[in-house]
């Protein structure tokens, strides 16, 4: 049974995120070499690049490296911002993709009445970002990404199929914790927030490394319900 969390306030779920962002500093320079295949996400960058006006803003939420959703949503003419906990990531990703605007924080700090504010959004991309973070905090994030988007904006994000909470993995030579869902689970949580599901794909993937097992790849194409 999963925990949607409807009325928890962020404050008091919040983990510190010092381990996380440690850890993803460390690994940044070898991310894209481990994940060098991306199809679903460049085919779920398609999808947005298909649906979006010209010109349209466009947030990256865990942009990591910026590669390749930054960098092709920017070819694409988007006005792109991406935001990562991890200093490397932003400064990698700053240096790949000229053409965005790349912060560093907490998607928490996003929040309704929150610290930070970088103003709405026409689509916002969240690709393996948001199983960064213990389930308690999910639909927390999801509720943030809708107070982000304009109304009927778009939302496209990837997961890993795993009934999985909090979960502390072996990666690249660090540990990282993560969450998941099973796939039912998982709609029923974006449902909850507030958005429709368009199109769904998913793959099988292996990771370019060892220390990584096959995983299944959920990727939501989804749109803001007013
Ligand atoms: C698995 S990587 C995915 C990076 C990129 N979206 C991609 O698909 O290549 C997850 C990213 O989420 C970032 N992240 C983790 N927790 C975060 C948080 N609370 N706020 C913002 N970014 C976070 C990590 O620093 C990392 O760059």
């Amino acid at each position: 049974m999963i925990n949607s969390n409807h009325g928890a306030d962020y404050e008091s779920v919040l983990r510190d995120r010092k381990g996380q962002a440690e850890a993803f500093d460390a690994i940044g320079d070898r991310y894209d070499e481990a994940f060098p295949h991306k199809e679903g996400q460049v085919t779920a960058g398609d999808w947005l690049i298909g649906s979006l006006r010209e010109g349209a803003r466009v947030l990256d939420l865990g942009c990591g490296t910026g590669v390749p959703t930054a960098r092709q949503l920017a070819d694409a003419g988007f006005e792109v911002v991406g935001a990562d906990l991890s200093a490397r990531m932003v400064e990698l990703a700053s240096g790949y993709v000229p053409g965005a605007t790349f912060h560093q924080l907490d998607l928490a700090d996003l929040r309704p009445g929150g610290p930070r504010d970088l103003g709405r959004f026409d689509a916002v991309a969240a690709f393996f970002s948001l199983l960064m973070l213990p389930r308690a905090e999910i639909p927390l994030a999801l509720r943030t990404v809708r107070h982000l988007l304009v109304p009927g904006g778009l939302f496209v994000l990837s997961m890993v199929e795993a009934d999985v909470d909090d979960f502390a993995i072996p990666f690249l030579g660090n540990t990282i914790r993560v969450s998941g869902y099973l796939k039912e689970d998982l709609h029923k949580v974006i449902a909850e927030a507030g958005f429709e599901i368009v199109k769904e794909t998913s793959y099988t993937y292996a990771p370019a490394v060892t220390d990584v097992p096959p995983e299944e790849q959920v990727f939501l194409c989804c749109r803001r319900c007013d």
